[in-house]
């Protein structure tokens, strides 16, 4: 039995990895470590809340002291290290949060790693989920492999790389057993819909504009949520210590074409006039330092660990669309700040 400390457990990806993998590994004991940020949601983990080897602890990585004690009263053997903030137009309109979780936030985590573990680093692991950002944008060719050189554009892509550098540093100068994934875009179930994809559908369903910055050539690569929960388990468990995996959907798509497709998906699911929603789209101010194109070349992946994506984007995205019209009190909570009072009346002394 081992312990694995998944921080970040209650946004959209760790939320969805936790969904999958703590009732198929009743053997290992989940520890779900979050600060609850506006972007958490427990709502999310309601089907896993109740399970014996399932646990909450609202700890705010970037507090040393709340770390230490976690570390001390969890004693993990492995760290699967979602935790950030994670918007990109959020980073550009306040950095500070982003330095502090993603950058610092990593830092303590790693320093508590190296202490706690220090001296029996057998079978340990820290494994760090990062960002195809991180590379900087394409032109209109090639593919981000593993020795793609860093150049992010964004204060988000950009703290994402230093806590990159942060994980390999403690790895090559004090040894610490690490493995790192840099993924694509992730779309699916319990996305906050500040994201592209659930913008677009909740936007669509409620009537509202959708706002496409610059002309929507912008091109993004992207992967249903479970098939990337599914590769970071695979190089968790079978992946080599000190190795990076990229990995992508292998379905580059303008976001433009995106919308469509949505637009589409929703006017053929709730019977809504199609052309009605076609001119619900706009074309906005662009994001400043917008990256052209992301593409991922995830053969090493495939190729050392036989992971595959099994979702298409076009059974991906329907899936998606469903997910969102079936599940109005999480939107409703997460739309109203419902769910932020509960945490105030619930945690909020803690
Ligand atoms: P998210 O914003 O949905 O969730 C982030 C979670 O981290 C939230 O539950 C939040 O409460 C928690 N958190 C934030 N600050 C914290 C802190 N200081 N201490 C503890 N918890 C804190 O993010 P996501 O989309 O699920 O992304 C998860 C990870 O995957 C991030 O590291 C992100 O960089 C990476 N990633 C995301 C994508 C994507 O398309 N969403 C793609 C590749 C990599
Ligand atoms: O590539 C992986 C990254 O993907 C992750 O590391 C990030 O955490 C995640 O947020 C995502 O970043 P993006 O900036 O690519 O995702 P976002 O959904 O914000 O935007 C996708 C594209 O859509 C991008 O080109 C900007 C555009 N966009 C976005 C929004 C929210 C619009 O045109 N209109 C919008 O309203």
């Amino acid at each position: 039995m081992s312990t694995i400390l998944v921080t970040g457990g209650a946004g959209f990806i760790g939320a969805n990895f936790l969904r999958l993998l703590v009732p198929r590994h009743p053997e290992h004991r989940f520890v779900n470590v979050d600060k609850l940020t506006y972007a958490a949601n427990l709502a999310s983990l309601a089907p896993i809340a109740e399970r014996d080897n399932y646990a909450l602890a609202r700890v705010d990585i970037a507090d040393e002291a709340a770390v230490a004690k976690l570390f001390a009263d969890t004693d993990p053997d492995v760290v699967i290290h979602f935790a950030a903030e994670s918007h990109v137009d959020r980073s550009i309109l306040g950095p500070g949060e982003f330095v502090r979780t993603n950058v610092h936030g990593t830092f303590v985590l790693l320093e508590a790693c190296r202490k706690h573990w220090a001296g029996r680093l057998d079978g340990k692991l820290f494994h760090h989920v990062s960002t195809d950002e991180v590379y900087g944008s394409l032109g209109p060719e090639g593919l981000f492999t593993e020795e793609t050189r860093y150049d992010p554009s964004s204060p988000y892509s950009a703290s994402k790389a230093a806590s990159d550098h942060l994980v390999r540093a403690w790895g090559r100068t004090f040894g610490l057993p690490f493995k790192l994934t840099n993924c694509s875009n992730n779309y699916g179930p319990l996305q906050f819909p500040e994201k592209l994809i659930p913008v677009m559908i909740l936007n669509t369903l409620e009537r509202k504009p959708l706002p496409i910055y610059g002309k929507g050539e912008n091109v993004r690569d992207w992967l249903y949520v479970e098939d990337h929960c599914e590769a970071i388990w695979r190089v968790v468990n079978e992946g080599a210590l000190g190795e990076t995996y990229n990995v992508g959907g292998n379905n580059e798509m303008k976001n433009i074409d995106v919308v469509d497709r949505i637009v589409e998906l929703v006017a053929e699911a709730t019977g809504a006039d199609l052309e009605e929603l076609r001119a619900l789209k706009v074309f906005v101010t662009d994001r400043p330092g917008h990256d052209l194109r992301y593409a991922i070349d995830s053969s090493k992946l495939q190729r050392e660990l036989g992971w595959t994506p099994r979702e298409t984007f076009e059974s991906g995205l329907a899936k998606t669309v469903r997910w969102y019209l079936e599940n109005d009190a999480w939107i409703d909570a997460v739309r109203t700040g419902a769910y932020r009072d509960w945490i105030a009346a619930n945690y909020g002394d803690r």
